[in-house]
């Protein structure tokens, strides 16, 4: 199974940037950067990985950002998931970029969009192609989400397919953010917001409702409610499954009792993707082979959820054709 794996043609569909950085990338920046305080000691940095929750999570994910400050870091971090990517056969990926942030940080906005060009070809040059999503940091309220849709909007960079939501979920309503998706779709992006991973499923409706979600990030919480599953199922709205990182931000037990199984067994188009693959020790082979295993899958239906993957993505046919 992990040879099948590993020959299939795949595509990522949910990975953040800053969450992709692996260990050689965090060392590289921190030793660029020493006075961000994160370790500079390969097993002191291990250890600061060594994750609790969801809001620790978060919590070494500000410190990788906070090394960030200009396009040389973006390059270093766009090339370094490049190279983890191409060597899965990892063929295309849609990698979410939270601008906002980087822009609040004190990183022009020019020196963001050169260090993501300069290192998407260069991620070309390994054979792997790389599109953007950009997505509002929902925890920073409506200033973040009218900067990141003006900045989407106005610089549309080659590759920008989609627009985003994510961070913590409670308390952050999705609704609030109706107006900037209704204007990034009318811009032709297409609406791609985390719900369902740290809340109930009346956030995923929020986004199906609201923000008119094709695909949704996680979405773990949808099987407590029926009506939503035959909902998603019917719209043929996608599902960028992560469960890896949901095992570790401890929203789901373990693989074997993640909710991937009730998702399938209700005929929704489920994907596999890593999140933030470094930080949960997280590789796309691996969710594939983890899924395989727990639900006892076989090659057909491991190819199917990497067809899935291929089919939900935001390539034009000719590409997806290639790719199957
Ligand atoms: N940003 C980075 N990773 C995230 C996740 N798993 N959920 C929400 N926002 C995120
Ligand atoms: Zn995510």
């Amino acid at each position: 199974m992990r040879s099948f794996i590993h020959a299939l043609p795949k595509v990522e569909l949910h990975v953040h940037l800053v969450g992709s950085a692996g260990v050689d990338t965090v060392l590289e920046l921190a030793r660029r950067h020493p006075s961000a305080g994160v370790p500079t000691d390969r097993d002191e940095l291990a250890r600061f990985y060594a994750f609790r929750d969801f809001d620790h999570f978060l919590k070494v994910y500000w410190a990788v950002q906070s090394m960030l400050e200009d396009r040389h870091d973006i390059h270093t971090l766009v090339v370094g998931l490049a190279r983890e990517l191409a060597a899965q056969n990892v063929r295309y990926a849609e990698v979410t970029v939270t601008p906002y942030n980087h822009l609040l940080d004190g990183m022009s906005g020019d020196e963001l969009l050169a260090g993501l060009a300069s290192g998407r070809s260069s991620a070309a040059g390994l054979g792997v192609e790389l599109a953007w999503c950009f997505d509002i940091p929902g925890e920073k309220g409506l200033a973040g989400a009218r900067e990141t849709l003006a900045f989407a909007v106005t610089e549309r960079p080659d590759g920008l397919v989609s627009f985003g939501l994510g961070g913590p979920e409670a308390g952050v309503g999705r609704a609030q953010f109706a107006p900037f998706f209704d204007a990034a779709r009318a811009a032709g992006l297409h609406s791609v917001p985390h719900a369902g991973e740290t809340s109930g499923p009346e956030t995923i409706w929020a986004a199906v409702r609201d923000l008119r979600a094709e695909r949704i990030g996680h979405g773990t919480s949808c099987v407590e409610d029926p009506a939503l599953l035959e909902h998603l199922a019917l719209k043929g709205i996608v599902l960028e499954v992560c469960p890896t990182s949901n095992v570790r931000t401890r929203q789901v037990a373990s693989i074997s009792a993640h909710p991937v199984r009730q998702m399938l067994a209700a005929g929704v188009v489920v994907t596999l993707n890593t999140d933030d693959p470094p930080f949960f020790g997280a590789t796309l082979e691996g969710e594939y082979l983890e899924v395989a295993s727990a639900l006892d899958l076989g090659h057909a239906d491991v190819a199917r959820l990497a067809e899935n993957a291929v089919l939900a993505s935001f390539l034009p046919n000719s590409r997806k054709t290639e790719l199957l």
